[in-house]
């Protein structure tokens, strides 16, 4: 598997859960601007991985720091491209971590993801968590890694709704060209969204315990937990975690295979993922059917307990 990122305290709950899990087999980590700038998530990503005990081989590059099309800073006078105000100020909810002394790759994160999809002995998963800018920029550039990638399962889009406009996703959102780009590349994709994401949840009880615990990576997940839970909040959503659980444990997924377009011109709704759940029959009355939608593995369900249990066994397993 290879984690493509914006370190977020998600991203970093996500990355714990890879590095600490022996069913998964990490090859790679590449960083994008999303959640904060490009030059955050880096730092973020290394500091988490070191918190994971990742081995220090473990390559990790930065990529793109900015969408394909619109500019880091977005139309609206008050909406940027990140979301500090849910990730805090560093991006990773002002954790003590010290800086990390891990090599960062010299290639871009594009020269990464193709030297390790081509040098692969069998096809890897790809795990998008963040606006999929790296990810459409590899597939445009080096279109022969395809093959070789097993499935994309990326955290992005709904079903009903979105959370940074009322109709799409953040990481849709942030580049709706980039993902448009990815869910249309002709390689399995399972849409990990909004319609599951915050619905793998741990207590307070367990996050205060792993936030005591002398496990770090326990510790680092429980104290990112406590910091999502404001006001009355008695548990914490997971968020990206759970794409890295649906790698591990796919069948804790109930995913219906759908026809999804992005919408990548609405006034109101760009960036908004458009599912078609009609009927096959009245699907023949599509004016857009010369232009086929992709169709993608939309998760519509998951078994929220399990998943959960996964997440804080595998990051508190010492
Ligand atoms: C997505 O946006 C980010 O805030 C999270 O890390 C997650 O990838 C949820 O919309
Ligand atoms: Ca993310």
């Amino acid at each position: 598997m290879i984690l493509d990122v914006d370190t977020g305290v998600d991203d970093a709950l996500a990355l714990l859960l890879a590095v600490k899990s022996t069913a998964l087999d990490l090859r790679g980590v590449t960083c994008v601007a999303g959640n904060t700038g490009l030059e955050a998530v880096v730092r973020n990503t290394l500091r988490v991985l070191d918190a994971a005990g990742a081995p220090l081989d473990l390559p990790v590059a930065a990529g793109a720091a900015r969408p394909l099309l619109d500019p880091p800073h977005l139309a609206e006078p008050d909406a940027t491209q990140t979301a500090e105000h849910v990730h805090g100020a560093d991006g990773l909810a002002g954790v003590d971590l010290p800086d990390s002394a891990r090599p960062l790759d010299r290639r871009p994160a594009v020269e990464l993801l193709r030297d390790l999809l081509l040098g692969a002995e069998a096809p890897i998963t790809l795990v998008p968590l963040a606006p999929m800018t790296n990810i459409a920029l590899l597939l445009r550039t080096y279109p022969e890694v395809r093959p070789k990638i097993e499935r994309i399962v990326l955290m992005g889009g709904a079903v009903n709704g979105g959370n940074v406009t009322a109709a799409a996703e953040f990481n849709v959102f942030a580049d709706p060209e980039a993902a448009a780009i990815v869910f249309g590349a002709g390689v399995p994709v399972t849409m990990y969204g909004l319609d599951v994401f915050y619905s793998v949840r741990v207590s307070a009880a367990e996050a205060t315990a792993m936030a005591a615990s002398d496990v770090p990576s326990a510790r680092l997940a429980g104290q990112l937990l406590l910091f999502r839970m404001t006001g009355e909040a008695d548990s914490a959503e997971i968020g990206d975690a759970g794409a890295v659980a649906a790698v591990i444990t796919p069948d804790g997924l109930t995913t219906e295979a759908l026809p999804v377009r992005v919408e990548l011109d609405g006034r109101y709704t760009r960036g908004a993922t458009l599912v078609d759940r009609r009927a096959e029959s009245d699907k023949d009355w599509d004016p857009h059917r010369a232009y086929p939608a992709p169709v993608v593995d939309v998760a519509l369900g998951v078994d929220a307990k399990r998943y959960a249990a996964i997440f804080v066994d595998t990051v508190s397993c010492p």
